[in-house]
């Protein structure tokens, strides 16, 4: 069965996920000295996995997806707990990579240490979270929602009145800018 919503999170997830690893590989760039950092372009990035994941897509996740398992499935109830546990700690996490950003863009050299190491931790929470809601939860959601249940949540994630669709225009432009921005092997930059 093809399922529309797990379809736009899947998405979504690949979005987020091309964003960590391009910000990892600028970094690691950044680390043998081929890179001068863009401290411009580092902090778009961040401000992209704020605005889209944290501020739209989690909550997402939260209002239908889990929302409607959590009545369907006991079973389930550990793993969607986990994950609104990461949910509810996901503005702490992205503050700590942001302040480790300032930090380096104020200290130069010496803050680089600091910010790669908050970014290698954001993005391995990051990866644990996205893989865990594509390995339990998703099967989770296809054995125990119903055809009516998938209705609702399709309609909600693809409604007008969405304010994802509403925003969408101005997610894929950030998207776009950073691309941009960025220099090859990650974006189209110089
Ligand atoms: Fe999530
Ligand atoms: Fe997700």
């Amino acid at each position: 069965m093809n399922i529309k919503s797990l379809d736009i999170i899947h998405d979504e997830h690949r979005a987020l996920a091309a964003m960590l690893s391009g910000l990892r590989t600028i970094a690691s760039n950044i680390e043998a000295g081929r890179l001068k950092p863009d401290y411009d372009l580092l902090e778009t990035m961040v401000e992209y996995i704020d605005k889209v994941p944290e501020k739209v897509h989690h909550p997402k996740e939260d209002q239908y997806l889990f929302a409607k398992l959590r009545l369907r499935s006991a079973d389930a109830l550990p793993v969607i707990e986990r994950l609104e546990e990461d949910h509810r700690q996901g503005e702490a996490r992205i503050n700590a990579l942001r302040a480790a950003l300032a930090n380096y863009r104020q200290q130069g050299e010496a803050g680089f240490t600091g910010y790669y190491e908050a970014l290698k931790t954001y993005i391995e929470q990051e990866w644990r979270h996205m893989n865990t809601e594509e390995r339990e939860l998703f099967p989770l959601a296809k054995a125990h929602l119903t055809v009516e249940d998938w209705a609702e949540i399709d309609a909600a994630f693809l409604g007008n009145q969405n304010p994802w669709e509403g925003a969408a225009g101005e997610y894929r432009a950030l998207f776009t800018k950073i691309v941009n921005m960025a220099p090859a092997p990650v974006g189209l930059g110089g």
